[in-house]
């Protein structure tokens, strides 16, 4: 009986630990949340056969803290002091529950025994993990979070950066600013820096955003509006440090990165319609009054411009500072300034044609705006509760309170009365990164980081319920600077913000490419740049002819071209600047016009799937290793390679054609269709910008078509 006994018990031990094995592969193959045990008292925790925990004593995931920070602002730059008081690793855990589809460990410390830190690992979908701490302590304000990751892992996205694209090695701080003039101690950022702080470092940016996606296919998204830094530092591991003593967040993991960034599109809310007006010729930035914007738009139409809009930033008045001609900002139609401009609005709608004006959060003091709210206490408030007068550089300005319910009505009516009734098609949504720690909201519900971090998504959101209220969705066309996590759904278009008018990778041309590659693996796919830069500083900056026309021949392959004569037009070259240049130009914009069929198919696409329109090349071909390496190339849409050409003075430019079976013809050359990967050098004099379509597109006969009627060089074929 016994031993019959002893063996039936040790027959049921096999058998359960069997079971449990085989539970565990089926949840393992299921793609479940999966916990184990390793040697040494620690232990993974494991998502669709992916580490994302692997805990130690020695290298805890969890850590928590407290500190203090102080963070000092001026014209939208922040130096942020971080000191830390206390880090307690939580080296201790306790494993509580695993569920069919979660796991619940408990942490604790030695170094305050009463303490507990929950983490929770909770699968909501069969794609989707959410990942929560909790703790019964107030004492702490910091945490420390560390993800596993694998040497090679790259990692992209956080929002919308400018000097890298894959993020592994450095840290970024999530805190919307200024992206800084000049970086990385060149000779602009100092000279900036000497001049009010204002010099930027390659995280600096209008647009950060708690997310990133890495090349194991998952993107985390973290559900906290306060300053965090995602730290990618270390080769092992991933760190989020926050200033709270919790953690929040969202891990979706997807069979492709594509399907992964489609994921994170869709979760995030899929950006609204852009109208198809704005995807033909170009916008054009002009200002001085209703005279010289007809003026502007006549010269351009007549010299063959395609024109879908005249963007006239001052069409609220403007004022003289020591820093130059301004805005006037009180968001009301100027009739002064510009008189008869409904009638004018009118007038060229009838030629297809759209005028664009300018607003952002903020009103000038003494303006009839600035009054109004602040008489309604509609402003952002000091401490003592007056309204926050800002400097913002040669004019102090009050912040409407969009954090509030009231006063975000209140915009929201003027931006329908003052900018959509009067027929605008669209204007720039400028701003929104200047909230300081000592400015109040009436609404109480955020602490000062978070009201920071907030404002660029309730302006946003602002001017979408104004859209929304008034039926204009999908026609009317905000386009936003500023951003966050939550912003994406709210914005029609962004614009890649205030670059230098020069070559530099930090802040010149070639960042726009990485913002838009980093915004659209972060869930916001449509974007488009200054034609030519906007930041002028002559004689070290201003706008060169070649810089102006290469900029606008890699416009032609985004989804919106828009020109900016910068903040200094006088020292900037324009399209208007010659006739040369002006009939160069016009030539540019027709192609753009001629893309329509293709383009607008690639906004269907982000409607109804998520998929970004400039795309990074491992989107596409993610088993290509060569392509995770290409920073400065990017895919509009599905069929056409672009390759911009990036430096001055050059005939020639170097172009990576990705492999994966594709076949690549280069649009201005004999024909021929090249098989990646390799590195192919083209032909690429001003006009006939390095791009590549896909032989066997839908579009195929298109690309043909534009190559016969703007190609025409001779010389371009059969070159390599
Ligand atoms: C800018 O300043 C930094 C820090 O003082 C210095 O290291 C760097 O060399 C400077 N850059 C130039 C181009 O002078
Ligand atoms: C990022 O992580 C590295 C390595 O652990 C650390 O030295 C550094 O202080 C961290 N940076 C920030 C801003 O947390
Ligand atoms: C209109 O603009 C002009 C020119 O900038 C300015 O002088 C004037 O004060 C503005 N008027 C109003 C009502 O804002």
């Amino acid at each position: 009986m016994s031993d019959t006994f002893t063996t039936t018990r040790a027959t049921m031990r096999q058998l359960v630990a069997v079971v449990v094995v085989l539970a565990l592969a089926a949840r393992q193959a299921a793609g479940q949340v999966f916990f184990e045990p390793t040697d040494g008292g620690g232990f993974t925790i494991a998502f669709q056969d992916q580490v994302v925990f692997r805990h130690s004593a020695d290298d805890p995931i969890l850590s928590i803290g407290s500190g203090s920070s102080d963070f000092s602002e001026k014209h939208g730059n922040f130096k942020i002091n971080d000191d830390v008081l206390k880090k307690l690793p939580l080296s201790e855990y306790k494993y509580v529950a695993e569920g069919d589809d979660s796991v619940h460990i408990t942490f604790t410390t030695d170094e305050d025994p009463e303490l507990t830190v929950g983490l929770h690992v909770v699968q909501i979908s069969p794609n989707t993990v959410d990942i929560s701490t909790d703790t019964n302590s107030n004492a702490y304000n910091r945490l420390w979070v560390r993800l596993w990751a694998e040497e090679e892992e790259q990692v992209w996205g956080v929002g919308e950066q400018y000097s890298y694209l894959n993020l592994r090695g450095r840290h970024y701080p999530v805190w919307t600013s200024e992206q800084g003039i000049g970086r990385d101690g060149s000779i602009i950022a100092n000279l900036s820096d000497v001049d009010g702080g204002a010099g930027g470092e390659y995280y600096t940016t209008y647009y950060p955003q708690a997310s990133y996606l890495s090349s194991r296919r998952y993107s985390l998204l973290i559900n906290d509006p306060r300053y965090l830094v995602l730290n990618f530092t270390e080769a092992s591991r991933h760190e989020v440090f926050l200033h709270h003593h919790m953690f929040h967040a969202t891990l979706l993991r997807e069979a492709t990165l594509m399907a992964t960034v489609q994921a994170v599109t869709t979760t995030l809310g899929k950006p609204p319609q852009l109208p198809e007006w704005i995807m033909r010729g170009t916008i054009l930035g002009v200002q001085h009054g209703t005279d010289e914007m007809m003026f502007r738009y006549e010269e351009a139409r007549d010299a063959g411009v395609d024109v879908s809009g005249m963007w006239i930033q001052d069409w609220s008045g403007s004022i003289e500072t020591l820093l130059g001609h301004r805005v006037y900002w009180n968001w009301r139609w100027n009739q002064t300034y510009y008189p008869d401009l409904d009638v004018v609005i009118a007038g060229l709608a009838q030629e297809g044609v759209r005028v664009l004006a300018y607003a952002n959060p903020n009103l000038v003091e003494g303006s009839e705006m600035f009054e109004e709210a602040a008489a309604l206490g509609y402003l952002m408030t000091d401490a003592e509760g007056n309204a926050f007068r800002h400097d913002f550089g040669g004019f102090l300005a009050g912040t409407v309170d969009l954090l509030s319910e009231d006063a975000f009505n209140w915009y929201k009516d003027e931006i329908e009365k003052n900018m959509i009734a009067l027929g605008l098609g669209g204007w720039m949504a400028d701003f929104g990164e200047y909230t300081r720690l000592d400015m109040f909201s009436a609404d109480s519900t955020h602490d000062a980081e978070s009201r920071h971090n907030l404002l660029p998504v309730a302006w946003a959101r602002c001017n979408k319920a104004a859209l929304d209220n008034t039926g204009m969705t999908g026609e009317v066309v905000p386009f936003h600077r500023s951003g966050g996590l939550g912003a994406s759904r709210h914005q029609v278009l962004t614009w890649a913000g205030d670059q230098n008018v020069n070559w530099a990778y930090g802040d010149g041309l070639p960042s726009t490419i990485i913002a838009a590659l980093s915004l659209a693996v972060s869930g916001m796919g449509v974007t488009h740049f200054d034609i030519g830069g906007y930041t002028t500083q002559a004689p070290v900056l201003a706008r060169s002819k070649e810089l102006l026309l290469r900029s606008t021949e890699y416009a032609v392959f985004t989804p919106v071209m828009r020109t900016h004569e910068g903040n200094k037009p006088q020292h900037n070259h324009q399209y208007y600047s010659e006739k040369d240049t002006l009939l160069q130009f016009a030539r540019l914009t027709q192609m753009h016009s001629r893309l329509l069929p293709y383009t607008r198919s690639l906004l269907q696409a982000l409607k109804a799937t998520g998929t970004p329109v400039q795309r990074p090349l491992f989107l596409h071909f993610e088993e290509d290793v060569g392509s995770y390496e290409v920073a400065y190339q990017y895919l509009f849409g599905p069929d056409l390679l672009v390759a911009p050409v990036l430096s001055k003075a050059v005939e020639e430019w170097e172009v990576y054609l990705p492999g994966g079976g594709a076949e690549w013809v280069h649009l201005w050359g004999d024909g021929a269709a090249m098989t990646g990967p390799m590195v192919v050098v083209v032909a690429a004099p001003l006009g006939y910008p390095p791009v590549f379509y896909r032989k066997g597109s839908p579009y195929e006969s298109l690309f043909q078509e534009i190559a016969d009627e703007f190609g025409g060089d001779e010389r371009l074929k059969g070159r390599r």
